[in-house]
């Protein structure tokens, strides 16, 4: 990722319209269950962000065609459950836990040999919570520290064994990683999460003709005998993407902010929940489905919030909002406790940490916990350089902070955006120019 650096300061207004990129998790999964169809599709609004793009290399290498029609115009030919093909080289995933972990619930299913790997980051991310179980299934998985950590070597087997499994932590990269090797299992693979995490994949499979039954907590799928249906959509705009205009004017004191065309699958919407019991000014308008998958435009204006505490279901619906949040309650009255978030320390960087240095930096009274976060509120932040730590997420949120601290918020590695937002910095320019 590029060593970019960048100065934020404050803005006096933040006015403006944004439609945000397609979002990141249904680009992957448009990609990937479109190349197991029987078939062509057409895919609007992918995402160009470098995750998805590990995503189309990866695919390319497994024998799956596709072009771009336009500019964020996919067209992918699906070559059908069984038309994938052996790997000549390792599959670089860079970055995107959701493209090694997708796709190794995919290869499980193949008879042929694969390796996959990425980044330093993702070399240091938990790959035992899908070696595991795709084992239980027949599958051959290696990797470093016994199958712990990427570069994983996979020589798949079909059928597979159909798997009972309850999932240790809520996590939608394993949920759909054996939702996806179930497609090759032999009998009803039936899987059980402790928290909801988001359902992409399953509103995908349906739509492609794939009964994924959800009874008593349970989530189940057989192998469908006539294979997945191409599907054709426009990815609605990231809610993750949106979060950060979110908050930003949220937190302004002169703010009015729209948000065209995004995603409000309620397994992602977590935050808007968490804000508006803060108090914040948010309004959804315009709701209508795209590709299974409900959007909406959300509007958002300068609010006056308080501390809340977020804990249990919550927090898988705003998982990869927590550092959003925590800007947001350093901007509340009185203190913010996020409880049940240990995941955040296996991210893309170690968010709890990242975050409560970083925004420390700046001067927020914030505290890291064991699994959470503690900030108290209404404390002036103070410009000054701080790191992304390589993380596209941390970077954002940072830019945000720097919106709102006194004098020049330094930013460095800042190309990390590039993950999944490449257009953010132009925006964050517009917006803050009130145009
Ligand atoms: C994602 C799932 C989440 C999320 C990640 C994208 C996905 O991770 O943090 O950014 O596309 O399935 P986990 O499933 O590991 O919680």
């Amino acid at each position: 990722m590029s060593p970019v650096v960048k100065v934020v300061r404050p803005a006096r207004r933040l006015r403006g319209t944004v439609e945000p990129p397609g979002d990141k998790s249904i680009s992957h999964r448009a990609a990937i269950l479109n190349a197991l169809a029987q078939g062509r599709a057409a895919v609007d609004n992918f995402l160009r962000g470098a995750d998805c793009l590990a995503t189309l290399r990866c695919l390319r290498l497994l024998g799956v065609p596709w072009r771009w029609q336009g500019p964020g115009s996919l067209v992918v030919e699906g070559v059908g459950l069984d038309g994938l093909s052996e790997p000549p080289a390792p599959l670089d995933c860079r970055n995107s836990g959701t493209t090694v972990r997708l796709l190794a619930g995919v290869l499980a299913g193949q008879p042929f040999f694969s390796v996959l790997t990425g980044d330093a980051s993702l070399r240091q991310r938990p790959m035992g919570r899908i070696a595991g179980p795709l084992r239980e299934m027949g599958a051959q998985v290696w990797g470093r520290r016994g199958g712990e950590l990427a570069p994983l070597a996979v020589l798949g087997r079909r059928p597979l064994r159909a798997l009972e499994y309850r999932l240790p932590v809520a996590s939608a990269q394993v949920k759909s990683c054996l939702l996806l090797a179930g497609l090759y299992a032999d009998g009803e693979t039936r899987l059980r999460e402790p928290g909801p995490s988001r359902d992409h994949t399953e509103r995908m499979l349906q739509a492609m003709g794939v009964e994924v039954r959800a009874e008593d907590g349970w989530l189940s799928l057989r192998s469908p005998s006539s294979g997945l249906r191409p599907l054709s959509l426009r990815v609605p705009g990231d809610f993750s993407a949106a979060a950060f205009w979110m908050v930003a004017a949220a937190i302004h004191p002169d703010a009015e902010v729209r948000l065209v065309g995004v995603g409000v699958n309620p397994t992602r919407t977590g935050l808007l929940d968490a804000l508006r019991l803060m108090g914040a000014d948010i309004r959804l308008s315009n709701e209508t489905t795209s590709g299974g998958e409900p959007v909406a435009d959300i509007a958002v204006r300068s609010s006056s919030l308080r501390g809340i505490e977020v804990d249990g279901e919550m927090v898988p619906r705003l998982i990869d909002e927590v550092p959003l949040l925590a800007l947001a309650a350093c901007f509340a009255h009185g203190e913010t406790v996020v409880r049940g978030a240990r995941e955040l320390r296996v991210k893309e960087s170690d968010r709890l940490r990242a975050t409560a240095r970083e925004l420390g930096r700046l001067g927020a009274d914030i505290e890291e916990l064991d699994d959470g976060l503690r900030i108290r509120g209404g404390i002036r932040l103070q410009g000054c350089r701080v790191r992304s730590y390589g993380d596209h997420r941390l970077a954002m949120m940072l830019a945000v902070a720097g919106l709102m601290a006194t004098g020049e918020t330094v930013i460095g590695n800042a190309g990390a955006v590039l993950v999944s937002y490449p257009e953010f910095w132009g925006e964050l320019e517009r917006l803050a120019s009130g145009s």
